[in-house]
């Protein structure tokens, strides 16, 4: 067996882990908040938060969420609000139910300690194959191979394995070349050094070949075509809905949100209330039982359009301006927040529609 061909266990210097060491020793990322003060909790909660999230969007939030969050049994302890509000702008809220109610489970079941084992980490809630092996390796030092975006990229390339990542035999060969490359020492490093490889240099669009550690073992590099490799999912016709979100204002500027039931979109979060696109305003003001004489002014907004990852949503927001706050709103159509002190899990559609600018307090000079 060659140098860097698979199967190679160590990191021995002209293996692939070797090479990539090598060059993440000099160019790699060392310095990311969780790689400081590796802790498995730490850990978990990046490797969370970056399943769908690069790593430039997931910094300012994991540094929110430790400072109010320390370890598991402050986060097991808070409400889902707050977990949520903390979440808030990152989408992909199921990751945050997700990671609350395993914070649960591991005070419950595991005295408060993450467990070290992948296949006890990946029973925990919205911990799959690859986030299991990286909290793993990462945390405990643990041998465990990881196959996220970034690392299918660099092994379909090297290998030059055909058909789309999303099927499950171009999977099932990737998760072999993964495993087959994964050494036994260092296996942290290597773990954080194929994935900055792939943020940094075996890009999607224009990668860097020149630059890559690993280029003289590189299959589509050889062929001249690397960005052809993985080969793209088969397009799926992206669905567009429409609703008619509420904006319904107090005289003091407080807003009336409520919350969103805890499954599908922005499960959990709260938001001005979304009907169909064909509801009536008066429809809408009998069903949240408010008196039509408390509506001072109704205009209607520019429609704009969100994109979630199957479907875009285009927004009709309908502003309804009191005269008087209701004595009460119908308990289903929940409760008044203040666009300058929310402590609610918004997404970035409920902020913009109730006025929120910044998800986020600006930290307080001197605090
Ligand atoms: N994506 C998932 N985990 C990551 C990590 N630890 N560093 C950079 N990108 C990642």
């Amino acid at each position: 067996m060659h140098p860097g061909s698979p199967g190679t266990r160590s990191a021995a210097a002209g293996s692939f882990a070797g090479r990539l060491l090598a060059w993440w020793d000099v160019h790699g990322r060392k310095n990311l908040p969780w790689q400081r003060e590796r802790t498995p909790y730490r850990v978990w909660v990046a490797e969370i938060m970056l399943q769908q999230t690069q790593v430039s969007t997931v910094v300012p939030y994991f540094e929110r969420f430790i400072a109010r969050f320390p370890d598991v049994e402050s986060l097991a302890r808070a409400g889902l609000d707050e977990v949520l509000h903390l979440w808030s702008g990152l989408g992909y809220y199921a990751r945050a139910r997700n990671l609350h109610r395993a914070a649960r489970l591991v005070v419950l079941d595991h005295g408060g300690s993450l467990p070290a084992d992948v296949a006890d980490i990946r029973r925990l809630p919205g911990v799959g194959r690859s986030t299991a092996a990286a909290i793993a390796a990462q945390s405990h030092g643990r041998r465990a191979a990881i196959l996220d975006a970034n690392v299918k990229r660099v092994l379909a390339r090297r290998h030059r394995v055909a058909g789309a990542a999303s099927s499950a035999a171009t999977r099932d060969a990737l998760w072999r070349l993964a495993e087959s490359h994964t050494p036994a020492e260092r296996v942290a490093d290597y773990t954080q050094a194929i994935m900055d490889l792939g943020a940094t240099v075996c890009r999607r669009t224009r990668p860097r070949c020149p630059d890559c550690p690993v280029r003289a073992g590189c299959q589509a590099h050889a062929a001249g075509d690397p960005e052809r490799y993985p080969e793209p999912a088969p397009r799926r016709k992206r669905r567009l809905e429409r609703s008619r979100f509420f904006v319904v204002v107090d005289p003091d500027g407080a807003c009336l949100v409520e919350q969103r039931p805890p499954d599908g979109i922005w499960g959990g979060l709260w938001s001005p209330p979304e009907r169909a696109a064909g509801e009536s305003v008066s429809g809408f003001l009998e069903q949240a039982g408010i008196a039509g004489r408390l509506v001072g002014e109704v205009r209607k907004a520019g429609v704009f359009r969100h994109g979630f990852t199957h479907f875009d949503l285009d927004v009709e927001p309908v502003y309804v301006r009191l005269r008087a706050r209701p004595a009460a709103v119908r308990k289903d159509v929940g409760r008044w927040i203040d666009p300058g002190d929310h402590r609610l899990g918004l997404s970035t559609v409920a902020a913009r529609l109730v006025g929120v600018t910044a998800l986020f307090d600006a930290p307080k000079s001197g605090a």
